[in-house]
């Protein structure tokens, strides 16, 4: 038996207008957002360079909903905190940036921000196991992280389901979330390979109305 999911859909801001970024993030929270996922990359773990603690404060101001950090760079436990005092409500980090990744996930925790772990598309769900019980949420890459636009690749799905197993196996509170490649056409096998959270950049951004294509979205996954 798998457990409810919340279906919760997390436009990827990486994808939106940077000149007008409150204006993007009023828009998709109008259009039923239910958090926003911020993509932060430092140009060394990831191929490219986005966005730090002052733009996440600043997103702060504009919205109520949860803000979704995800860290794409290494040493992410030398910035925890400055993601923190920004107003992050969830921050999760790679694996393979985390030597120590128990005492950066209880960092992370101790501060009251929900914890999460990921991992890269050629790394083994067993990297988590150790590591689920402590953690707040699970997000498998279906992209190699570092650019919006990419096509979803499909094994992805079944790590996927094997996540799920595992997360309802232990009875672990575990959001299970699946970022890249998102779009209308794919996210109801995602749904049903027991995904919870749906980060979507370009499918989103790119859409001419944003209200239609999360409802498309909301409905394909049930
Ligand atoms: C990729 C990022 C994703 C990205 C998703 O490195 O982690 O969050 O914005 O973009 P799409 O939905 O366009 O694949
Ligand atoms: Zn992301």
């Amino acid at each position: 038996m798998t457990s409810p999911k919340s279906g919760k859909i997390a436009p990827s801001i990486l994808s939106a207008d940077f000149a007008h970024l409150a204006d993007e993030i009023a828009r998709v929270t109008e259009a039923g957002a239910d958090m926003i996922h911020v993509d932060v990359m430092d140009g060394h773990f990831v191929p490219n360079f986005t966005i730090g603690p002052p733009i996440v404060k600043a997103i702060r101001k504009v919205t109520r909903l949860p803000l979704d950090v995800h860290l794409m760079m290494t040493n992410p436990e030398d910035f925890i905190s400055e993601f923190i005092k920004a107003g992050s409500s969830y921050i999760t980090v790679h694996v393979e940036t985390c030597p120590h990744l128990h005492r950066t996930i209880q960092s992370i925790k101790e501060e009251g921000v929900k914890a999460g772990v990921t991992l890269n598309p050629a790394t083994p769900l067993s990297s988590v196991e150790e590591i689920l019980g402590e953690v707040d949420l699970l997000l498998i890459m279906s992209v190699n992280p570092g650019f919006g636009g990419q096509s979803f690749i499909p094994s992805a799905l079944e790590k996927l389901r094997r996540a799920r197993k595992m997360i309802d196996a232990r009875g672990a509170k575990v959001e299970l979330e699946i970022d890249g490649g998102v779009k209308i056409e794919n996210i109801a096998a995602m749904a049903q390979a027991g995904a919870d959270i749906f980060v979507s950049g370009s499918a989103i951004f790119q859409s001419k109305d944003y209200k239609d294509t999360i409802q498309r979205m909301r409905s394909a996954i049930g």
